[in-house]
Formats: C-alpha cells, structure tokens, sequence
C-alpha cells in the first residue's frame, strides 16, 4: 500500500504547472465517440480516473492511442457494443458520459450505475428525466442504466437542481437530436463551457453555455476536430491553499484566472495576497491567517471540491470560522482525520464550526476521498513533524505527479511503499 509521508513546516516557494481539468477531460473523453472520424484531444491529465475511462472506451470497440502522457487520439467508428461493463468502469463517476454520449450517437447504451468519491447520495434522476424528456425509454435493471430511443426529439427541459453531469449528459445526447433542444437551470462549471465548445468543434450547434440556459440544435452528424482541455481549476486553487497555509509564494501557472475568482476572494479575505497575471495566480501568504465564513455554491460560487482545502486553512486561521457545504450532504468526513492533527472542528448538519487552532501537529491518517486526501497533504505540508497519508490511491485518481509538484515547490515529502521507505526518508529529513 502506497502512503506519502511528509514533513510538514517549510514554506512552499516557486512556481508550477496546472494540467488539464480532469472533470472537462472525462466528459470530453466520452464525447469524443460521437463521430465516427479521429479525435485528438490535447493538454489530459495523466490521472487514474482519465486511464479508467479510456480502458472503458476501448472495451466497447473505441481505438484509443496514447501520443504522450497528455494526448491521446480516440476514434469510435468500429464501437460494436453499447454495453460497458461493470468491472472496467465501476471506480469512477464519469461512466454516465458515456450514457449520453452513446444514446445520443447509436440511440442505444447500457452503462453501470455510477460509483466515484463516496461523498453523498449521489442521485441521476435529473440525467434520466433528461434522456427520458429526449424520448429514450429508460430503465434500471441488475445495476445498470439502459437507454434506448427509435430517434431522439429535441425537447424543452428544467432541470430540478443544478447539476453538472446532468447538463453535460444532456447536451451531448440532445447535440444529435432531430430539432431544437433547451435545457434550463444549466449548470455554468468552466468545464460545461469546455464540453460545449468541445461538441460545437465536432459540428454540433450549442449556445448558452456558461449561462443558465443552454439551446441546442440537433445534428445528424459530428466530425473529427483537435482540441486542448482547459487548465483545472481545483487543481490550481489546491495549490493556492498550500502556499496559504505553509506561509509561502506560489505562482501556479497555466491557469485561466477567471475561473478562480471564488477561490482568489477567499484567499484575500483570510490575509493572503494575490497577483493575477494573464495566465497565471501567485499566492503570497507571510501572515498569519484570518478567520472567514463560506458556503460551497455551483460556479461562480466557492467550488465543493474545494471545501476541504479551505477548512484546512481556516482551521490554522485566527478566530471562529464556518464552513457550509450545500452540495453534497456527505462531504466533512476528512473533519476526523483533521483533529487528530490537532483542529478543533464541529460538524453540525452540513456546517463545520472551525475554532482556529495556530498549528497542526503530523499524525499518520486515512484518506476517504479525493478533494480530502488532497487537503490531508495541505495540512501535512504546515504540520510541525511527520505526517503519514494512507489510501493515497484517491488523490491519485485527480491530481497528476502530486508529490513531484509539491517536492519542486520545496516540500520534504515523498511516495512510500515500505517501512523500509518510511525509515529512509525519516534519516534524510533529520
Ligand atoms: C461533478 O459531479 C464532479 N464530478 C464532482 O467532482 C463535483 O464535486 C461536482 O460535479 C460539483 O461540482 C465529475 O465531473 C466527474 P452534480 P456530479 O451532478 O456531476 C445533485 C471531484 O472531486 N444531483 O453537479 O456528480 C447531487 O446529489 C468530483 O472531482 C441530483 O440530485 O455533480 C448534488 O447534490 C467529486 N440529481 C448536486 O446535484 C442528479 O441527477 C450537484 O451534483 C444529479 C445531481
């Protein structure tokens, strides 16, 4: 079992590079099988979750080759089988892609019930309401989802609650409808936009994206395109809450600044301060930090996959500070493994009551999801001593050579896979 272990109190200083957003490049991924000429899709993160998904993809008949680590050229002319199975895709959330992405090209898929971070209930009524609202015939049967329409209709459709998958899933089956298609109550993620943009490169007709409403007028076909993903947001904003709790300089690079406003707000009113360049955020943090209070919002709002991040930084922050996840009802179960860091924390409901404690002591602790994980290692990266981080394979499946970054920015951590490793790394550190 692969751990990191970190020691924690050396200020993070420099610069580093942001990859593509993992949650554009999966839905990406899946709609690249729309057309049946060659894709080639440019600036994907090298993580777990993408490598899942194209195994996936290639099972059911896609041809998937990998250029480098970050390109890959897909082409789903030969796909003869509508059904993905469990065992290839059950790790990851992003398998609903391909419900749309199939239905909209072969009017036809099978796909598992989704897994993916355990962070909630995790409903797909508002996906299903949409292919249904399309003319698909949807049903559940033994664990799967299966769709099927003679042809699609476009169709007008609101969605319940603001949901990024579901709107994604719905542009890309409604992109080959017969007639017009809006969704209302959209979802307005960065990465919606990039999906969109994606579809209209392959001759799909989508306006709106990035607002509230989104029309769609169906296409009978898609052609190949080339495109590069959009730089991760939360990737970056991890980054900028790990220069801000070490006390550091960071210029996270490659971003576009745009989409951090929520995170670069925060950042200044818990005593940071920042730079926006043009492609590029430097986060300078030489003071202690300030209490504040934030609720997790669909974009533009403060991102849900950034909550953990931030609570790690307002535990360490001067005051009393409250932390409201409006998202996902599941999502503080990191708190536990904080406090035996040394927070004190409250959970009540989906608020976190954080009385700002001054430091972190290092502690060996348990991963239970992504974003966590990934604000686990902040917390490590300011706590005094050594810090041990177990089930790292969940930062693995969204943050892309994690250590290596963090390591060029200064921090004394390292990949461990042996007590043998642990004992090395405690005589390099002193
Ligand atoms: C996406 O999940 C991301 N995952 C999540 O990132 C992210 O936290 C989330 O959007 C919110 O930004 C991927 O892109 C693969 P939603 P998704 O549908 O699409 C409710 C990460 O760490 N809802 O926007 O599953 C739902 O329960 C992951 O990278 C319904 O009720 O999220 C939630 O309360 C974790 N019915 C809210 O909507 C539905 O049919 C928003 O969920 C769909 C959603």
């Amino acid at each position: 079992m692969e751990q990191y272990v970190i020691k924690g109190g050396i200020p993070l200083v420099g610069e580093v590079e942001i990859g593509g957003a993992k949650n554009a490049a999966l839905a990406i991924l899946a709609a690249a099988i729309m057309t049946n000429e060659t894709v080639l899709v440019d600036n994907l993160p090298d993580v777990k979750d993408i490598n899942v998904l194209l195994n996936a993809m290639t099972e059911i008949g896609a041809r998937v080759e990998r250029l480098d680590r970050h390109t890959a050229k897909i082409n789903g002319a030969l796909i003869g089988d509508f059904s993905v199975e469990y065992e290839s895709i059950k790790r990851i959330r992003a398998s609903y892609y391909l419900l749309g992405a199939l239905l909209g090209k072969y009017k036809r898929a099978q796909v598992p019930l989704p897994g993916g971070c355990d962070i909630g209930t995790r409903p797909i009524d508002q996906h299903l309401k949409g292919f249904r609202a399309l003319g698909a015939e949807v049903k559940i049967e033994h664990g799967f989802i299966i769709a099927e329409a003679a042809r699609l209709r476009g169709s007008h459709i609101y969605l319940d609650v603001v949901s990024v998958g579901a709107t994604i899933n719905i542009m890309m089956a409604a992109s080959m409808a017969d007639g017009n298609t809006v969704i209302e109550n959209a979802a307005k993620e960065p990465h919606v936009v990039d999906v969109a943009n994606f579809l209209n490169s392959m001759g799909a007709n989508i306006k709106g994206a990035g607002t509230d409403v989104i029309r769609i007028r169906g296409v009978e076909s898609l052609h190949k395109t080339e495109y590069s993903i959009i730089p991760d947001q939360i990737e970056a904003g991890t980054f900028m809450f790990a220069a801000a709790v070490t006390k550091g300089d960071v210029t996270v690079k490659n971003v576009i600044p745009k989409h951090l406003e929520a995170t670069t707000a925060k950042l200044l009113e818990i005593g940071c301060e920042i730079k926006e360049l043009d492609d590029a955020v430097r986060v300078v943090c030489s003071k202690g930090l300030k209490s504040t209070n934030v609720k997790t919002l669909p974009y533009p709002g403060f991102p849900t996959d950034m909550q953990p991040q931030i609570t790690v930084a307002l535990a360490l922050a001067k005051g009393t500070s409250m932390v409201t996840e409006s998202i996902f009802e599941n999502r503080f179960k990191y708190v536990d493994e904080l406090a035996r860091m040394g927070a004190d924390i409250r959970v009540k409901g989906n608020t976190a009551f954080i009385d700002g404690v001054g430091r972190y002591t290092g502690a060996q602790i348990c991963t239970p999801d992504l974003r966590a994980g990934a604000a686990l290692v902040i917390a490590g990266l300011a706590a005094e001593g050594l810090t041990i981080i177990d089930d790292i394979h969940f930062i693995e499946r969204g943050y892309e050579r994690f250590e290596e970054k963090l390591q060029s920015l200064g921090a004394q951590m390292e990949k461990i896979s042996s007590d043998r490793e642990l004992q090395k790394f405690k005589f390099k550190v002193g």
